[in-house]
């Protein structure tokens, strides 16, 4: 039994309107940081205001450590929720906005006092609290949401991109203290957020949602290097995955993937696989980095092409290249920094075993 069970959960919010969380299952151990990474109107923030109480479930079950919450109130959940907005008080000092959970608990004074000390240190605050929200910046304001949402203890964290408000600069440096004050307490955390980058540095697992479904559940290496669609494959990593359509043929030479401008030797452990494939289209997908260009034009077993390079993009510690594949554009990210014109001939050579194939109809990882 995981700490957290979310099994085929379901949300509409009308009746005959469309299904926003569509049979959503997840199991999350004790201690983990997830994170809900998707674009806008996924469903991240419905499936987190569903875990919290705020939002009726429309089927489906939610359990901590074996029994259901359903039946309980948001304040009965043991659930602490960090809002985009922040949602601190303008009216009342740092301390109050801390205590004011406490307050509704009918905590003892002294207690209070105590517990909002503690959780104002662990944001390192302490300092602030006679202050009011209209006199701070936006991270000490984010610190105080924070330190609010930790001094009841929760046993459970939701974080509702909780870093959306701040510029990059302290974004990144919260983000690595809201994951520092996770470890610190043991608490199990979700963050939603529709930055990969962030949902990158920051989860244990990723679960990575589209249009109410989740379309993988992995940790970062497993969703960017494995990932499972083709969704997936795209909405993860800077520059994206290079797509190319092809189709599979059989040919004297073993197997092959032709595209618009190349032919793919097909490596001989994913024949079988592709096989059932010849004569159809096919997907294939290729990360930047994986890509290795030879300006002396030699080729390897993962041979593509030759191109012209388009538009060089120094990056100061490597170089993202820009050419085209028949009509596609593609990325190329080196490995280091390149010395290289626009306007050179290479050759391009996939790294073994970095191909993604994908099934057209379904978007699913065929190999
Ligand atoms: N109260 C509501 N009534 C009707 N539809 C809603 C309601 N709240 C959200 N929706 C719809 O549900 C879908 C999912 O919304 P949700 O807020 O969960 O997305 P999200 O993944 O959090 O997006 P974002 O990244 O923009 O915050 C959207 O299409 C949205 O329009
Ligand atoms: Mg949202």
């Amino acid at each position: 039994m995981s700490y957290l069970e979310i099994r085929n959960l379901q949300k509409k919010y009308t009746k005959n309107g469309p299904m926003i969380v569509n049979n959503m299952n997840l199991s999350i151990e004790k201690g983990e940081f997830i994170v809900f990474l998707g674009p806008s109107g996924c469903g991240k923030t419905t499936t987190i205001r569903m875990i919290s109480g705020l939002e009726e479930v429309t089927g489906g079950d939610i359990c901590i450590e074996g029994e259901s919450i359903l039946a309980k109130k948001p304040k009965e959940r043991g659930v602490s929720m960090i809002f985009q907005s922040y949602a601190i008080w303008p009216h009342m000092t740092v301390f109050d906005n801390i205590a004011y959970p406490l307050k509704l608990q009918n905590v003892p004074r002294e207690e209070i006092r105590r517990r909002v000390e503690t959780a104002a240190a662990a944001t390192d605050i302490q300092g602030l609290l006679k202050r009011y929200p209209a006199q701070m910046s936006g991270g000490q304001r984010q610190r105080v949401a924070v330190s609010r949402a930790i001094v009841v203890e929760p046993k459970l964290f939701l974080m509702d991109e909780p870093l959306s408000n701040l510029d990059a600069k302290l974004r990144v440096s919260m983000r690595t203290e809201l994951k520092n004050i996770h470890n610190k307490l043991g608490a199990t955390s979700i963050f939603v957020t529709h930055d990969q980058a962030e949902a990158m540095s920051l989860a244990d697992r990723i679960v990575v949602m589209y249009k109410g479904n989740i379309e993988q559940i992995g940790t970062p290496m497993e969703v960017y290097q494995d990932s499972a669609t083709r969704f997936v494959a795209e909405f993860i990593g800077t520059p994206p995955t290079n797509f190319f359509m092809t189709s599979i043929e059989r040919t004297e030479e073993g197997v092959q993937a032709v595209g618009d401008g190349f032919c793919y030797q097909v490596p001989v452990g994913l024949t079988d696989t592709l096989l059932p494939y010849a004569g159809r289209k096919i997907e294939m997908g290729v990360r930047p980095e994986y890509i290795e260009i030879s300006p002396g034009l030699d080729r390897t077993e993962g041979y593509l092409t030759d191109v012209d390079i388009r538009f060089v993009e120094p990056q100061g510690s490597h170089s993202i290249l820009i050419a085209k594949v028949g009509a596609t554009e593609i990325k190329i990210h080196t490995t280091k920094y390149m010395d290289i014109a626009a306007g050179s001939r290479v050759s391009l050579n996939v790294k073994e075993g970095r191909v993604m194939f994908f099934d057209c109809d379904t978007g699913k990882r065929v190999k």
